[in-house]
């Protein structure tokens, strides 16, 4: 490429991508999805690395949403910043507390905080002085807007009183509503447009490059989760209770609730009192009081289980259901869409909306041609709640559940227990294929990005690809026959295949796309396998003993592995020279006096986490599991263990140890020291629907 031409590709690319920044943070309406959006910066990175001096200063491969990031370091976060579950009704409250109470036994106590709209940080204070606050990125890593974060008015960086030496400490940094209206009156006055909302300009600003400029921004901040190792406290409520004694900013509306009912009670009134707020909420966070119980109950993959987000209804409208059609996900799942009247929503236009399932059509009884209530959830995405039965005409027609694919006319099913209908055409159906192609060449999987979303359909479309390992078969002959393709994009195409070889294997098992095999459950299960061919060997029992590998995941592995294409199709990954196996971590083996014999760990301990626990357990040769049955034989109980543990050991026999049983087992009077958690980034993922 010469260099005018590289020119006019990047000032159009430069160009279209600023405006789908615009989109997302400004009018928090995007058009194109994640991955399309990264494959366009990539396109630009690499044109700006072959053309320095041709990037504009401002190119958008420098800057994201309006704030310069590459002037802060990317830090990894101490402890991973998870994220909350959500639930948007009573049922599925109950629900989360019946888990609660199933595995713990009694009533529990739970902690109520507003979840303010805002965005996360995470503090980190030595000796009473801040030190770091690094905002959440993917949860394993984000920036270090320490700068920016210090102009804060509401943060007290030197603590008074009784603080631990260290401890990290995280919470919301937000923007009041008034604070907000007056920056948009000042900026459309200069001309400039108006932001969204006030949570986009709290996100804009802390990316701001200069802090002075920050420091005009009206933002405060709440804190709403305290860290840190050997600390007193029993209780959520007193580790707030502590950090406000300490100067530091929490919130007063937190409430301690005895019981669900409790609970409910809260969420009542703040419903209606959280419009008097002066900032946005959109939601309660309710969680389990007590620090033993919250560690007995742990984490799944990506949230807590003793926690959860209870969402507030947002704005909704009225608008008319123009029509109904189905889309075909890459798994196969059926989305009823609801094709609306454009109507304003909460500072977007709205057209369409997810109907989710059958079951939602049903129970909404939505037909073509009602006028409908639609909702934004406080997310992008909008759902209708409700009809307006009032409005209905006589000759309205009750909708009718498609029962074949619209895309290839095959027949639906509908799993039991399931929700969602599938198009079982897995092979044959053109959405499918091709979504399972597209995640295949994603950035987490197999990384092939000179593939994106339409060379991905040009590929099936000629016939080229039908199925993943039909990639490793292109040649370059075939691409030079497709239209508009040039010889340097075609030997692109052909390296970034041939590269693909070396992504490791983990990343190959996600990028095969099997149902509920996400990037952190593919990482847990090739660390604990090894390889490709111990995945295809194992049973379901061999998969339950792994580490956060549930029942869902067990069953969809096995099912998965049981059709003779499945395991062709990984042979066929194999011998196309994709790596089947995990390149081996060095555990130092401390010795074997545990092989053979199974732990459930319960409880807090004194001289270790649980984590370090399971590592120290498994360094003598011993395996973990999660939950007691006849295949335990001992459970290691630290304090404020969970009694239906308890209980069940009991019932069975199972030998109930301490840590210093386990120390002496193995022969030591200290702990080891442990490794820590593995890396693992994770990106909100956006929808691609609407
Ligand atoms: S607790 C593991 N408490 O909501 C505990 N989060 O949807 C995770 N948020 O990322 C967080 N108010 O940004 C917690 N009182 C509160 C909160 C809160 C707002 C945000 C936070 C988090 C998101 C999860």
């Amino acid at each position: 490429m010469d260099k005018a031409q590289a020119k006019l590709q990047i000032d159009e690319l430069t160009a279209t991508l600023k405006e789908h920044n615009y989109r997302y943070y400004v009018l928090s309406e995007p058009t194109i999805s994640d991955l399309e959006f990264d494959r366009l910066l990539k396109q630009l990175e690499y044109l700006e690395s072959q053309f320095p001096d041709l990037a504009h200063t401002d190119s958008p491969t420098r800057v994201v949403g309006g704030g310069v990031i590459n002037e802060f370091e990317t830090v990894k976060h101490r402890r991973r910043m998870l994220s909350l579950g959500n639930t948007y009704n009573e049922t599925e409250l109950r629900e989360f507390d019946s888990r609660i109470r199933k595995a713990i036994g009694g009533e529990i106590e739970y902690v109520c905080e507003l979840k303010i709209d805002g965005l996360a940080i995470s503090l980190f204070y030595e000796n009473g002085k801040l030190l770091q606050a690094v905002t959440r990125g993917d949860g394993v890593q984000g920036d270090d807007v320490t700068a920016n974060v210090r102009t804060i008015r509401s943060l007290n960086t030197e603590l008074h009183g009784n603080f631990p030496a260290e401890f990290e400490i995280r919470g919301e940094i937000f923007m009041h509503r008034k604070g907000f209206e007056k920056l948009n009156r000042e900026r459309v006055s200069a001309g400039e447009l108006a932001y969204a909302n006030p949570r986009n300009v709290a996100s804009g600003s802390l990316k701001l490059k200069d802090s002075s400029e920050v420091a005009k921004r009206p933002l405060d901040i709440t804190l709403y989760h305290l860290l840190g190792e050997n600390m007193p406290f029993k209780t959520h409520a007193e580790c707030i209770e502590a950090a406000t004694s300490w100067g530091l900013k929490t919130a007063d509306t937190i409430e301690v609730c005895n019981g669900i009912d409790e609970v409910l009670r809260f969420l009542e009134k703040w419903d209606e009192k959280r419009h008097d707020l002066g900032f946005d909420t959109d939601g309660v966070v309710i969680k389990v009081n007590s620090l033993a119980l919250q560690e007995e109950l742990g984490y799944t993959a990506k949230i807590p289980r003793w926690a959860i987000a209870y969402k507030f209804q947002t704005e909704s409208a009225v608008t008319r259901l123009l029509n109904i059609t189905y889309q075909v996900g890459r798994t196969g799942a059926i989305t009823p869409v609801a094709e609306l009247e454009p109507v304003f929503l909460l500072g977007t236009t709205v057209k369409r909306a997810s109907l989710h399932n059958a079951n939602e059509i049903e129970r909404l009884d939505v037909r073509v041609g009602d006028r409908v209530f639609v909702e934004k959830g406080g997310e992008i995405i909008p759902k209708i709640t409700g009809v307006d039965f009032s409005q209905r005409t006589e000759n309205s027609v009750p909708t009718v559940y498609i029962s074949t694919c619209p895309e290839c006319g095959m027949p639906l099913i509908r799993r039991e227990g399931e929700a969602q209908h599938y198009c079982p055409n897995e092979d044959g159906c053109a959405p499918q294929v091709i979504g399972k192609i597209e995640h295949f060449v994603a950035r987490k999987a197999l990384n092939i990005d000179s593939i994106g979303s339409e060379m991905a359909k040009t590929l099936y479309s000629r016939g080229l690809v039908k199925d993943i390992a039909d990639l490793y078969d292109i040649k370059i002959q075939d691409l030079l026959q497709l239209e508009r393709m040039g010889e340097k994009s075609a030997q692109n195409i052909i390296d970034g295949i041939q590269e693909s070889k070396n992504v490791p294997f983990e990343r190959v098992l996600f990028g095969m796309g099997i149902r509920y095999i996400g990037e952190t459950v593919a990482k847990k299960l090739a660390q604990a396998l090894g390889s490709m061919d111990k995945l295809m060997q194992a049973d379901k029992e061999t998969l339950l003993g792994i580490d956060e590998i549930g029942e869902v995941i067990a069953e969809s592995l096995v099912q998965y592995f049981a059709v003779p294409e499945h395991r062709k199709l990984a042979e066929r990954l194999r011998a196309a020279g994709l790596q089947m196996e995990t390149m081996v971590k060095e555990q130092a083996q401390a010795g074997t006096s545990l092989a053979g014999l199974t732990f459930v760990i319960s409880g807090v301990f004194s001289k270790m986490s649980r984590d370090e626990a399971k590592d120290l357990i498994e360094a003598h040769g011993g395996k973990c599991s999660g939950s007691v049955s006849s295949k335990t034989d001992y459970l290691l109980a630290g304090e404020g263990m969970g009694p239906a543990k308890l209980e069940k050991a009991t019932q069975l026999g199972v030998k109930i140890i301490s840590e210093d049983d386990l120390f002496a087992m193995i022969g030591e009077s200290t702990k080891e020291q442990a490794s820590s958690e593995p890396a693992e980034p994770q990106k909100p993922s956006q929808t691609t629907l609407f």
